[in-house]
């Protein structure tokens, strides 16, 4: 088993906020990052990708495809949106960094099975401070 990474980006802004709290209640749990009008941050996905190499291209999966996958199923979904309300795939979920890693994991790994691979782990870095990672269980 071999690991490959693909690192993509995109900016998008949020708003963490349960709709079946108070307003007192978010901003006790959430602070500012719940304020009405969300807050944005430029968002790296890391994509671990395992598999065998393939003895006839000495690839895992293509790395070009990797970048296809995920920019044509998340990354152009996501990028310059507000998380809260333009992501179809998103709707009804509070868009925290930890949300967004098992929405996209939900999304990726059957794609990448089909190439022949398995996600291994999506990591999401919000800030420089924080990040998450899910290895889908
Ligand atoms: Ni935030």
């Amino acid at each position: 088993m071999i690991y490959i990474q693909r690192r993509e980006n995109f900016s998008a802004s949020h708003r963490l906020y349960n709709s079946s709290w108070t307003n007192e209640k978010n901003f006790d749990i959430f602070g500012k990052c719940s304020n009405k009008n969300g807050h944005g941050h430029n968002f790296q996905l890391i994509v671990t990708v395992k598999g065998n190499v393939n003895p006839e291209t000495g690839f895992v999966m293509n790395l070009a495809d990797l970048k296809s996958l995920i920019m044509s199923n998340i990354i152009d979904h996501v990028d310059h949106t507000n998380l809260n309300d333009d992501v179809e795939f998103l709707k009804g979920i509070i868009p925290s960094t930890e949300n967004l890693a098992i929405a996209f994991w939900e999304i990726l790994s059957p794609a990448i099975n089909d190439h022949g691979a398995y996600l291994h782990c999506i990591r999401i870095i919000e800030t420089e401070n924080n990040s998450v990672e899910y290895f889908g269980k």
